[in-house]
């Protein structure tokens, strides 16, 4: 194959990760797996997004933790550094710079209409300016490093948007300097549900995470809400939030079985937590070594960032070379 036909065939897929706490199993399903998937095939490249973080108010130490935690548990759950450009956003500079540049770019209108924006402050949050300008800074991130596409959650097509909007105008200012992007809606994942039975989310504080500790982690399981059926009779399995769990941790043929469980009777929604809480424990388990390692050797765990920096920089200081040209910042 020619190497301009591979380079067309290529697809380069970025997006940006928030340090924001501990990883849960909806995460994981929603996001981390098919970002793992996605390196077999195309170029990756993934950055734990701290300056974003600090627009939600985390920082100090806590924002330090969190970011090599997120690292951690990314490195453990498959993001390859051989495959992937894994860095952190603060480690390439030029990101701040373009963000500036954008600016110039961005409409008012365009930022005061953020969902994203508009819903913390119905919901009373005092609004800084970062929290406002954190579309700018998000289509530097996405704008800096050319992606074809910009896997996202429904939650930020309206970013992405933004950063079409803001590449085009400056695009017919300058000439064809900045790659819009396509973003794609991961539709094909199932939202998965909490404890509760809503969608899993830190919010709702109706996690299950990957990485907790082993009784904690059957506690938890065993508070998921569920019908109340006697012991003998048969339950449904179709609705149950401890089956909608367990399915994402099945083959064809232990599903069935599982089904068959629920139908048969006999056995109470206890005993189908219980099996929950193993298959997980067992799922997750190649994961928890590899973060046993990496906990151990957060020295190696830098080595990688730094080591990512480096090639996202390689790309970074290119296209902000144009970009200083261009609009008269190199002079
Ligand atoms: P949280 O709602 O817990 O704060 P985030 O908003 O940080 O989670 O989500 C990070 C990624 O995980 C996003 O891509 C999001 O779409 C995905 N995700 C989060 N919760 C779920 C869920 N319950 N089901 C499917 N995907 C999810
Ligand atoms: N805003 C995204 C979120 O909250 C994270 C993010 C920051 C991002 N910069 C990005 C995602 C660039 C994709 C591309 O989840």
């Amino acid at each position: 194959m020619s190497k301009n036909i591979r380079k067309y065939i290529i697809m380069r897929l970025l997006t940006g990760i928030q340090p924001s706490g501990d990883l849960h199993i909806g995460n994981y399903f929603g996001s981390i797996k098919q970002m793992v998937e996605a390196q077999k095939s195309g170029e990756t490249l993934a950055f734990i997004a701290n300056y974003h973080a600090m627009s939600s108010g985390n920082g100090g130490e806590k924002l330090a933790n969190l970011t090599m935690q997120t690292a951690t548990d990314f490195l453990s759950l498959g993001i390859d550094p051989q495959k992937s450009t894994f860095w952190v956003q603060s480690d390439v500079k030029e990101v701040l710079e373009l963000y500036w540049i954008l600016s110039s770019f961005t409409p008012m209108g365009l930022l005061e209409r953020a969902h994203s924006y508009k819903d913390k402050i119905a919901k009373g949050i005092n609004a800084n300016h970062s929290l406002f300008s954190y579309p700018v800074l998000m289509a530097a991130d996405i704008l800096l490093f050319s992606p074809d596409i910009v896997p996202v959650g429904k939650d930020q097509i309206q970013h992405v948007e933004i950063a079409r909007d803001i590449a085009i105008k400056f695009n017919n200012e300058y000439g064809d300097i900045l790659k819009v992007p396509e973003f794609k809606i991961q539709e094909d994942v199932a939202t998965v549900p909490g404890t509760d039975g809503q969608k899993m989310s830190k919010s709702y504080g109706n996690t299950v995470n990957i990485f907790g500790e082993e009784k904690k982690q059957l506690k938890i399981i065993k508070k998921i809400v569920t019908e109340n059926v006697a012991m003998e009779e048969p339950k449904e399995f179709e609705g149950c939030n401890v089956y909608n769990m367990a399915k994402l941790f099945l083959d064809k043929n232990e599903l069935v079985s599982l089904q068959n469980r629920y139908l048969s009777g006999g056995e109470g929604h206890g005993h189908f937590k219980l099996y929950l809480a193993e298959v997980m424990w067992t799922y997750f388990n190649e994961y928890r070594v590899k973060r046993e390692y990496y906990i151990n050797n957060q020295d190696e765990v830098r080595d990688i960032l730094s080591n990512g920096a480096k090639k996202a920089s390689l790309i970074a200081l290119e296209k902000i070379e144009k970009i200083r040209t261009v609009t008269g910042i190199r002079y």
